[in-house]
């Protein structure tokens, strides 16, 4: 099988180097040049263009930062939907809006092309370590074809339903950690301003039973004030749109999700958004 990977972002240079260290005959593409060695990508073809990039591939993932540039890469006169070979698989893992996901799957059957959507759980550790969550959307078929490859990057596939589940749920567990983020944020800031040491907090609170898990391991960044990205904080405010885009088409408010995408935002805006999603809590510090 030749497998073609395109985007080479935070997660997808790690995704592409479990494959090639799995010894996958692979094609890499990015739309700017990166330091394909500082990945420790070794023996992949390496591809300048996108067209060439899938023309005989047999599987095609993809992992880009959002809608719009999925949209620029696969569809289109010159998309890359155009070049491939009938009835390979695409396997879109961007984080996307589900109708958006249901649209990529019409404008792949359109080019005899199979259509899975499978977003991520887990963040730069996790895809270092091929300890990612994939939540599959789409054909049952076509996923057992995909799910070896899917091993090699992660360490559980779950297939949540047709076309566009996999974005559905992948838009659920995201307003969570958003959520989750500033709600630990303001509940820190909120004891320091009552007199509580700010060691005590970031050490005592992420452990507590009201805290998500996750905060532990952005509490030792906030220590470190190490906000280099794991997650990048753009992204996150651009999966609250989504969510938020969703709602209103499934008719369905969402209060909280609604207010915490103000908030990223407008940290967004403030010039953090290739900082980690955790810098909301600097955000909200610098403006207590
Ligand atoms: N980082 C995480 O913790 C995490 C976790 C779960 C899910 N996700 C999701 O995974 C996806 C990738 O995240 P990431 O952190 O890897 O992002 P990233 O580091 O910002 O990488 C984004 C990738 O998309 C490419 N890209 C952006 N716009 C493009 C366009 N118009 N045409 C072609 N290529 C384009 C970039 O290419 P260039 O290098 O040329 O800019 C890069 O390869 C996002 O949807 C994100 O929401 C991220």
């Amino acid at each position: 099988m030749k497998i073609t990977f395109i985007g080479l972002g935070i997660m997808g240079s790690r995704m592409a180097s479990h494959l090639a260290n799995n010894n996958v005959e692979l094609t890499v593409y990015n739309r700017t040049k990166k330091d394909i060695a500082a990945f420790k990508l070794q023996n992949v073809i390496i591809s300048d263009s996108v067209q060439h990039a899938v023309k005989d591939a047999d599987i095609i993932f993809s992992m880009l930062s959002a809608p719009n540039a999925v949209e620029e890469v696969f569809f289109g006169e010159e998309g890359a939907l155009k070049s491939m070979k009938d009835n390979v698989i695409w396997v879109d893992c961007t984080t996307v809006n589900p109708s958006f996901s249901v649209r990529a799957s019409q404008e792949a059957k359109l080019n005899n092309v199979r259509f899975l959507d499978a977003p991520v759980s887990g963040s730069l550790p996790q895809a270092d370590n091929a300890e990612l969550l994939f939540f599959v959307g789409g054909e049952k078929e076509t996923l057992l074809e995909v799910e070896p490859y899917l091993n090699m990057m992660g360490k559980q596939v779950l297939q949540i339903g047709e076309t566009g589940k996999g974005a559905s749920f992948k838009m659920v567990v995201n307003m969570m950690l958003a959520q989750s983020m500033v709600i630990f944020s303001e509940a820190v800031l909120f004891g320091e301003k009552m007199g509580i040491s700010k060691e005590f907090l970031l050490d005592v609170v992420p452990n507590l039973i009201v805290s998500a898990p996750f905060t532990k391991f952005k509490a030792e960044k906030i220590k470190a004030k190490n906000y280099e990205p794991q997650f990048p904080l753009e992204l996150m405010s651009k999966d609250l749109n989504l969510a938020s885009l969703t709602a209103i088409e499934q008719n369905q408010p969402l209060f909280l999700a609604n207010l915490a995408k103000e908030l990223y935002a407008e940290a967004n805006k403030s010039g953090m958004g290739r900082l980690d999603m955790s810098a909301i809590f600097k955000y909200l510090e610098q403006n207590k």
